[in-house]
This record gives structure tokens, sequence and C-alpha cells, in this order.
């Protein structure tokens, strides 16, 4: 496996690749890899003959007063980990060389980046779409990789990939749990022991809808107020949204449900941590 941080020699060797007849899959993290990245890494390796994981806290996807400076960073583990799984190439650049100073070209989806995370966070997309066209830019893969934990990061990516003809196939990994069900995050290793044992609230949450509507409960005010109720009951953790939206769209559905078709998404703070996680309905 090797490590490369300049984008030249990452678009040098990907050419390379691509001129080989080699499918190329690509994995973009931010790097402090749990097993959840790796599932992805892993699902890339059985898709693709190179498997290329980006490593990049990207600057523009975090808004002023957010954690980009205390992002958790891991890059040695991190190699060892995308190597463990099956990785050929980590491609881990410097934010100077992904935004060289002047830089002032942005992507931007404007509908489905909107509600939810848009409205607490309002660059955040334009962050995410732009460094993800660079990437895709830059590797230029046949396939790449995202996890359903991030249910609207996937809709808009597929928008923008949509909407500016990539060739790239978006494929979609199952959101990894720890045992007791809480969605592995690089956030979680700021909770403490408490705060961990609080944050379970928002699977149960989910789970409890999801049960509901395999009862035959279809009302989108019931399914959401019982989540709400549960999020409620706990001191330390405070509703940020909790959400029925179509898949696709991420436009908010009312009345009933279509099982199959929606997600049901919550973000909650756990005193000063951000999480968020999402259940298909
Ligand atoms: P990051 O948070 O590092 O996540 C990288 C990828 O791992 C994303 O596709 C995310 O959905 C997926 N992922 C995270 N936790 C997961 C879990 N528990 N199960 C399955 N997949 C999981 O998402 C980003 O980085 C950035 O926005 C990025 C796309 C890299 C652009 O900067």
């Amino acid at each position: 496996m090797q490590t490369i941080t300049s984008v030249f020699e990452m678009q040098t060797l990907a050419e390379d690749l691509r001129s080989k007849g080699q499918i190329i899959g690509l994995v973009p993290t931010m790097g402090a890899l749990h097993e959840g990245h790796v599932s992805l890494i892993k699902l890339a390796a059985e898709q693709a003959d190179t498997v290329v994981v980006s490593i990049f806290v990207n600057p523009t996807q975090f808004g002023p007063s957010e954690d980009f400076t205390k992002y958790p960073r891991a890059l040695e583990a991190d190699v060892a980990a995308c190597e463990a799984a099956g990785a050929d190439i980590v491609f881990a650049p410097t934010a100077e060389e992904i935004y060289p100073k002047g830089y002032s070209t942005y992507v931007i989806e404007e509908h489905i980046a909107k509600p939810l995370e848009g409205v607490s966070r309002p660059s955040h997309f334009r962050g995410v779409t732009t460094v993800v066209a660079k990437l895709f830019n830059i590797v230029r893969p046949d396939l790449a990789v995202f996890g359903q934990k991030d249910a609207q990061q996937v809709a808009v990516i597929k928008k923008m990939v949509a909407d500016l003809h990539f060739t790239v196939d978006v494929v979609v990994a199952p959101t990894l749990r720890e045992q007791d069900g809480l969605a592995m995050s690089s956030r979680n290793r700021y909770l403490t022991a408490t705060q961990r044992i609080e944050a379970l609230v928002i699977h149960r949450a989910l789970r409890k809808a999801a049960g509901m509507v395999a009862a035959g409960e279809c009302r989108v005010d019931r399914l959401i107020a019982e989540a709400t109720h549960l999020i409620a009951q706990h001191r330390r953790v405070r509703m940020i949204y909790t959400s029925i939206v179509d898949r696709t769209t991420m436009e908010a559905v009312k009345g009933e449900i279509v099982p199959g078709k929606v997600v049901m998404t919550i973000a909650v703070w756990v005193d000063e941590i951000r999480l968020i996680d999402n259940e298909l309905l």
C-alpha cells in the first residue's frame, strides 16, 4: 500500500491504473477511522481492483464555531487500518494542496442540502460537495462508497453526481453500530461513559419508530411524537431535529409514510457533542 499527498501524483497514478483497465474504488473519509469506515473500505475492495482511501479533514465543511481544529487526527493508525482493510492507496493531501491560496470555486447543491443538517450547518454541504467533486476529479473513480449513517450526505452527493454528469457509481454501505446500537462515529470518542449511555436513546428512538411502522402505524406525527418523547426523557440530550423525510429528496413527509421510501433522521446534542443517526422506515 502506498500513501500519496500530492494531487498531481494521485492523478497521474490513477490515470495509469485506469489505462491498465483497473476498476478504481474511492472511499472518502476525514480519518480517525473506526469500524464503520473499515466496512466501507472492505465493500470497495469487493467491487474494485484498486481501492483509494482519501483522508482529509476538510476545512470548508466545518462552520466557524465547529470542531475543525479539535477534530481527531490519527494518520499513522489510519494508514495501518486502511492497509489491514485491503486499501491499495491512501490519499492524504494537506489543506494547502486541496485549497491553495486564493482558492475561490465551490460546488453547491441547492435543494437537498437545505433542510435538516443544512439548517444548523448552512455551509456544511457546500464544503462536502466541493471536496467530493475535487476527489472525483483527482481520482476519477469508477465507484465511490459512502455510509448510510450520513443519509443526507448520500442524497446530496447522488444529486451532485447526476446534475454534474460525473460517471462515478455511488455505492451506499449500511450503518455500522456498536453492540448496544450506537452508530459508530469519529465523534463518539468525545463521549464520557455517562454521555455515551444517554446517547443510546437516539437509536432506541429510531428503533421504536421502526417497530411502530412494522406494527402498522404510518402516521408521521405519531412516529415523531414517540421518538421525541423518548429523547425528551434524557437530561443531557437536546434534540436538534427529528424528521421523517423522503430518502431521495430529503423533503419532510406529511400525513402518512409509505414504508420503504422514507428515512427517519435524528440530530441531537449530547451536552456539547453533536450526533446524528437515521433509520430507513
Ligand atoms: P467521515 O465522517 O470521516 O465519514 C467517511 C464515510 O464513512 C462517510 O461516507 C460516512 O457516512 C461513513 N461512515 C461514518 N460512520 C459510519 C458508520 N457507523 N457506518 C457506516 N459508514 C459510516 O463523511 C465524511 O467523512 C465527509 O463528509 C467526507 C464525505 C469525507 C467529505 O469530506
